[in-house]
């Protein structure tokens, strides 16, 4: 006899579904709000996807004026097979599912339906107690942050999508506040140095702010924790900075990010930066280690002797940042004349590629799991991708990440 496999778990969304079917033959909605976080100008869909999904059956219903911040109009939208919302209430009430950039606020929350799904950049580990309300709220929640890092799942790669782009962002940000030019200019006036740019983390970010800031004719220096990135910086024509060789060796996780450095460390790096610091133009910063603070990689006494007019642009800022002085939201100008720039949601800064992008990460995700023949989504939870993202199902947290910090504060608590 051949052995019958148990059926993978799916979400009880196709029971929703199924049944809702069945009362009124309604097809699956899928609702894209008006992000509500203020500043954010991105919107979780793009005429393209919307296009896709209700291709493959879906009903898609876009709040009135949600692609506004990212020159996406609800003509656009419309064109593309959608239903424009009035408001938030009308989009969410009756979704099956809901993207958005942004977690969902409570009042958003109250707003959905028990049973529906919400996939976002949740932004989890740092706000642990959302998933106490997603699960109060009988919500299928997913954090397209926590996405595995391996090959398949590259194309569902928020994390990735969105600092690319900032990390372009950040030197056109940075060349905006400069007050000199970036290439060398040889004119019959006289000769121009090039700009002196020095990029710290080299991520997905530090990777496109060095190929940018090359492109524009500056002279870049990166450093990283991560060894295997003087390789990526010495290909894109940079020169990397090296803080310590040995600790440097012990740096990366199994899944591509960087530990948390040893105090030594640290100390090594301000002496070997600081040095470096001083002869620079522009400095960004890029540096995170996932749920956690950002490490602080320039001091205020490296800020206070860099030269009058140069600029640093802190990325990791909504993360504590990596720069002392770097304040969220603002650019800064110190005594000495350095400008210090935090701008939030640098991403959020080109809206409309942002966006697109986004939307084709959340379409990637959700596509393998769509059952075209019965128009639904029926998600594997033995999907890496799927397991390894969903925070809440059937009114309880499953996010191991989320699970086992709860378990050892009981055994503590007991204790
Ligand atoms: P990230 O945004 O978490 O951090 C940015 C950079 O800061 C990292 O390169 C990290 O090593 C560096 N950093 C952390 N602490 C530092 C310190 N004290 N001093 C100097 N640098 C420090 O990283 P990101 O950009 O998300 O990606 C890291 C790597 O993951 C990528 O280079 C890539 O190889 C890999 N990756 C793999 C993907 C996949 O396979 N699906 C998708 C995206 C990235």
């Amino acid at each position: 006899m051949p052995e019958i496999k148990p059926k993978a778990p799916i979400c009880h969304l196709e029971e929703n579904i199924k049944a809702s079917k069945k009362e009124a033959s309604v097809k699956m909605k899928i609702a894209i709000p008006k992000e509500s976080r203020a500043g954010e100008t991105r919107v979780s869909a793009s005429p393209e996807v919307v296009k896709k999904l209700t291709g493959l059956g879906f009903d898609v219903i876009v709040e009135t004026n949600a692609g506004a911040g990212a020159s996406i109009t609800d003509d656009d939208f419309k064109s593309a097979g959608a239903t424009i919302a009035k408001d938030a209430e009308s989009a969410l009430k009756s979704a099956d599912m809901v993207l958005k950039i942004a977690a969902p606020s409570e009042d958003e929350v109250k707003k959905m339906k028990k049973g529906a799904v919400v996939i976002a950049h949740l932004a989890i580990l740092s706000n642990k107690k959302d998933a106490d309300i997603y699960a109060k709220a009988g919500l299928t929640t997913f954090a397209m942050e926590l996405m595995p890092r391996i090959s398949r799942a590259q194309s569902m790669d928020i994390l990735s999508s969105q600092s690319n782009l900032a990390g372009y962002k950040a030197v056109l940000d940075a060349a905006g506040q400069y007050g000199s030019v970036m290439p060398m200019m040889m004119t019959a006036a006289g000769t121009i140095a090039p700009a002196k740019v020095f990029i710290m983390g080299v991520g997905v970010a530090g990777l496109q702010a060095i190929a940018t800031a090359k492109r524009l004719g500056a002279v870049v220096t990166a450093t990283d924790v991560r060894p295997a990135t003087r390789e990526q910086v010495e290909s894109l024509g940079g020169k990397f900075l090296t803080v310590d060789a040995e600790m440097e060796k012990e740096a990366e996780t199994e899944g591509g990010y960087a530990k948390q450095m040893p105090p030594e460390y640290f100390e090594k790096q301000k002496v070997v930066v600081a040095e470096h610091i001083k002869k620079q133009d522009v400095v960004i910063t890029t540096a995170l280690i996932p749920g956690r603070a950002a490490p602080v990689l320039v001091t205020k006494e490296m800020v206070a002797s860099m030269r009058s007019g140069s600029v640093i642009i802190d990325l990791a800022v909504e993360a504590g940042g990596n720069v002392e002085g770097a304040k969220l939201g603002q650019v800064v100008e110190t005594a000495n004349g350095v400008k210090i720039v935090g701008h939030e949601n640098v991403p959020g800064r080109l809206a409309r590629d942002a966006s697109q992008l986004f939307a084709k990460n959340l379409f990637n995700f959700i596509k393998p799991h769509v059952d075209e023949e019965n128009k639904t989504i029926n998600f594997d939870f033995e999907d890496e991708t799927v397991s390894g993202t969903c925070v809440t199902r059937d009114g309880k947290i499953v996010h191991p990440m989320l699970t086992e910090q709860k378990n050892t504060k009981n055994i503590e608590k007991d204790s």
